[in-house]
């Protein structure tokens, strides 16, 4: 019988929700694996003569550089591909440049704004579509969250995570990421920044098939009180900058702070995609505390996204 992670190859990565639980689980073990043979110069040239496009039409630190080494790694090669430089930012169609880029590369990543534009995307392209973050969804960063906690924690099922925040990208992929795993997942957010009830909608679809459980709350003293993990993400969003003082306001009582965390497990692990505003959604005691595990969440977008590669081109 072939592996979970076998079925992979010419996938889509659009949404952690397309993926069975399984799939989840092998790439997991597979960026496990890819993390061992790295640290200990074992090489692990699988994508030799192979090529990965990358779209950015937001900024990014984190995204573009661990892809771009993540291909280097794997013996294949990156192209970074600023929209602004692509004849797709002078108004050639999405549909058009999926159709010539699958002529050339094995694979797309994309960062842009809305998931429609990722999914028309991968629809018109004949090789592997990733999404490397939209305003709905970050799968690649859960990926990698979901590696942290296992390796802080040794397991992912039956734990409780708690996010305190927006309802935005980051919580959407972490409802789906939590639910595959058979994690329960407590979100608290301030009215009218809750995450989307559709989102919320097939994320309890897929806790029931996990048995796990999922909460939106108001309060973040009651989605924090147990947790095992805590993770928040910052009150506005690249494309809301322009909502910012508005947003600090609505925020305000869910700031990450000492006071909050006290209400987690003693052994909590906190957990920030980065960047990071000190002293708005986190203060300087928890994200650079000793229950903070930022930089190895950060390290292990390289690891996830090496398995993804490895698997989907
Ligand atoms: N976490 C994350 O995606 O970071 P960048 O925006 O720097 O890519
Ligand atoms: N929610 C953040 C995540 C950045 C990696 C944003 O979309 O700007």
């Amino acid at each position: 019988m072939d592996s979970p992670g076998q079925n992979l190859k010419g996938r889509d990565l659009l949404s952690l929700h397309d993926f069975a639980a399984e799939e989840v689980a092998a790439i997991l073990d597979l960026a496990a694996g890819l993390k061992e043979k790295q640290k200990s110069g074992v090489p692990h040239p699988s994508l030799q003569g192979k090529a990965l496009g990358m779209i950015f039409q937001k900024s990014s630190t984190r995204t573009r550089v661990s892809f771009e080494v993540a291909m280097y790694q794997l013996g294949g090669y990156p192209m970074f591909l600023s929209a602004n430089d692509l004849q797709l930012g002078r108004g050639e169609s999405i549909a058009d440049t999926a159709r010539t880029l699958s002529r050339y590369l094995d694979g797309i990543m994309i960062r842009t704004f809305e998931q429609a534009a990722v999914e028309e995307l991968a629809r018109y392209a004949t090789i592997p579509v990733i999404n490397g973050l939209t305003d709905l969804l970050h799968p690649c960063q859960i990926l990698a969250d979901l590696l942290t906690i296992r390796e802080h924690k040794g397991t992912l099922a039956g734990l409780k995570l708690a996010y305190v925040g927006d309802g935005n990208n980051i919580c959407h992929s972490l409802l789906f990421g939590c639910a595959k795993a058979g994690m329960d997942i407590s979100v608290a957010s301030p009215e009218g920044y809750r995450p989307k009830g559709e989102i919320v909608r097939l994320a309890v679809e897929d806790a029931a098939a996990a048995g796990s459980k999922i909460k939106v709350l108001a309060d973040p003293v009651e989605a924090v009180g147990g947790a095992d993990v805590v993770v928040t993400d910052v009150w506005a969003s690249m494309g809301h900058e322009a909502e910012r003082v508005g947003r600090v306001k609505a925020f305000a009582a869910y700031q990450v702070n000492d006071d909050l965390v006290r209400h987690a497990k003693k052994d909590y692990i906190f957990l920030h995609c980065l960047p990071a505003h000190r002293g708005e959604e986190v203060t300087p005691e928890v994200i650079d505390g000793p229950h903070s595990v930022v930089w190895d969440e950060a390290e292990n977008r390289l690891h996830t996204q090496k398995a993804v590669l490895a698997l989907l081109l």
